[in-house]
């Protein structure tokens, strides 16, 4: 695939992880726990196809409403794998960065942010996102109040500076369901995105090359005709 038709920016909602787990009468936390093995990666196979930034939903802020031992688990597995990460994302060349309100988490997840946030500062190579306790509507909200705080008018590119995250190329959703979730609801205006039935601990690299396929075929007219960009306008 040439260069040119690599999204800059991909976004991943991982949907599938209880059903993967449900299906062979395993505990949803196992679920969990492969679907960290599958970001590994996933994160692998985007450096190497020359992806700038991806974006991976780890938990929403709607994701609180789930059992309290299953949000307890996916805490310890979010700490577990900020830390696991730090050395092989730095060697990597991988960037990680977290967004979304990180005020509610233990003490524990937030140095376990801080520690490979700031192991992995240096990488050129790829910027991973992590969106926890993250919401499209807060992350709207934060963007406007940071956008008044400055002074500035509330226009789109104004507010769009303040969006924890650029606009997305691609997102993709595994896991059967086709809507956005409250993810990245102002990145995604212009978004190309692929849905697939594969569970997300079951994805690797041959499911995103298919779904760079597909993204490759697609035409980006952002509100243009066909023909005004065959004639480059
Ligand atoms: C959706 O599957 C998945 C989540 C709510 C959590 C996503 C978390 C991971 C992939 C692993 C943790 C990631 C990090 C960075 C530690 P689901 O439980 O809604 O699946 P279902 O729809 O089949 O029930």
């Amino acid at each position: 695939m040439s260069a040119s038709h690599i999204p800059h920016h991909v976004a991943i909602i991982m949907d599938g992880n209880g059903r993967w787990a449900k299906s062979r009468l395993r505990p949803r936390t196992e679920g969990h726990r492969q679907g960290v093995e599958a970001l590994n990666r996933v994160v692998e196979a985007a450096a190497r196809a020359g992806i700038e930034r991806l974006t991976v939903f780890a938990f929403s802020s709607e994701n609180w409403r789930r059992p309290a031992a299953e949000v307890s688990m996916l805490m310890k597995l979010f700490a577990q794998a900020l830390r696991r990460w730090c050395e092989p994302l730095a060697e990597a060349g991988v960037r990680l960065r977290v967004i979304g309100d990180r005020t509610a988490f233990s003490d524990t997840v937030r140095e376990a942010i801080a520690e490979n946030e700031a192991a992995t500062a240096g990488g050129t190579k790829m910027e991973l996102v992590i969106a926890a306790n993250y919401g499209g509507r807060w992350d709207c909200c934060q963007a406007a109040s940071e956008c008044a705080a400055a002074g500035l008018e509330m226009t789109p590119e104004n507010i769009g500076r303040f969006m924890s995250v650029p606009d997305v190329d691609l997102l993709i959703r595994t896991g059967g369901e086709c809507r956005i979730s409250n993810f990245l609801l102002w990145q995604s205006a212009y978004a190309e995105i692929y849905f697939t039935d594969a569970l997300w601990p079951d994805f690797g690299e041959d499911d995103l090359k298919e779904a760079l396929r597909w993204y490759e075929g697609r035409e980006r007219r952002f509100g243009r005709t066909s023909e005004q960009l065959r004639n480059g306008g």
